[in-house]
């Protein structure tokens, strides 16, 4: 294949990007999205700063931009994301009610899961719950300090019952490396959904890795997650300097797990990337392909 997107569906995978509405008038980055990917993730558009900026007016205009082009580019949607406490507007993160914010968190999850029924693949449904302090516990957010730790399991049930048919995945960073608190948390947390029924398809693993890549022990971490019975998914690769064999050494460790469902990229150009300063994309700011490209051909 010559294409990510061709390699990827060659050995049963996705090869993904993350695409803000704004450039998809950009005729050479549409180009090469529209050759290179399969699956899109709208980079801020389905965040909640963005979806529902006031209490019940939702605003899908600019997602909706992005999911028209992935129907008319035979590309799949990642939903990302519903319940994170980063962009996330004032008049949710002051709430101190418990009922006043479970009826907020229950209506935004319903109204935009509905929305986009049918279109998603998978919604990341929870980003970045767990701390970083060495606890293993879920961080500090107006969610879990109004409503306690039971909001997470609350946000899967709710989302499952707007759209029974996407996948549900919950989504981090720093949960690649095995022997880490943070992803003995998360993995006791999907263990202890999947035992009690709680719907959870999918884990997504950001990896936004430093210029060494992956930790040694990451295809560990892929394999004993898929053993609890759920997909896992790289979701917002980058690298810093994008060395190749650091990318090879991703791709492989997705490929070593039959589960490992497909891989995103976090932006497509050095330029278009939220870490531009680390160039840590597959292509440079002219669009051309840097070797990191080539290493990930091959490796898929
Ligand atoms: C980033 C976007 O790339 C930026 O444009 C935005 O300013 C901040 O968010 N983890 C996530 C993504 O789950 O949503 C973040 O995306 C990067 C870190």
């Amino acid at each position: 294949a010559t294409t990510l997107g061709a390699a990827a569906a060659g050995v049963g995978r996705y090869f993904g990007t993350a695409v803000p509405a704004g450039k998809l008038g950009d005729a050479q980055y549409a180009g090469i999205l529209d050759r290179e990917f399969t699956m899109i993730t709208p980079e801020n558009e389905m965040k909640w700063d963005t979806t529902e900026p006031s209490r019940n007016h939702f605003n899908f205009g600019p997602a909706d931009q992005i999911v028209s082009h992935a129907n008319a580019h035979n590309q799949r949607m990642r939903g990302h994301t519903l319940v994170w406490h980063s962009q996330l507007p004032g008049w949710v993160s002051g709430i101190n009610d418990a009922n006043t914010l479970r009826s907020v968190m229950d209506n935004h999850i319903t109204t935009e899961v509905t929305h986009y029924r049918g279109k998603i693949y998978a919604w990341d449904v929870v980003n970045e719950a767990f701390a970083d302090d060495g606890s293993g516990q879920l961080r500090s957010s107006v969610f879990r300090n109004v409503l306690g730790t039971g909001f997470v399991e609350e946000a899967f049930r709710t989302a499952h019952a707007a759209d029974p048919a996407a996948k549900l995945c919950y989504n981090d960073y720093s949960i690649e490396d095995w022997n880490s608190a943070k992803t003995q948390g998360v993995y006791k947390l999907v263990r202890d959904f999947k035992s009690r029924g709680v719907p959870i398809d999918c884990v997504g693993f950001q990896s936004h890795f430093g210029n060494g890549g992956p930790p040694s022990n990451f295809r560990t971490t892929l394999s004993n997650f898929a053993a609890l019975g759920v997909d896992v998914q790289l979701t917002e690769l980058d690298i810093a300097s994008a060395p190749p064999t650091a990318y090879a050494n991703t791709v492989k460790d997705c490929m070593s797990v039959s589960r490992c469902a497909g891989i995103t990229v976090w932006g497509i150009r050095d330029s278009d990337s939220w870490r531009s300063g680390e160039s840590p994309l597959l292509f440079d700011r002219n669009g051309n392909k840097k070797p990191a490209y080539n290493a990930v051909l091959t490796a898929l």
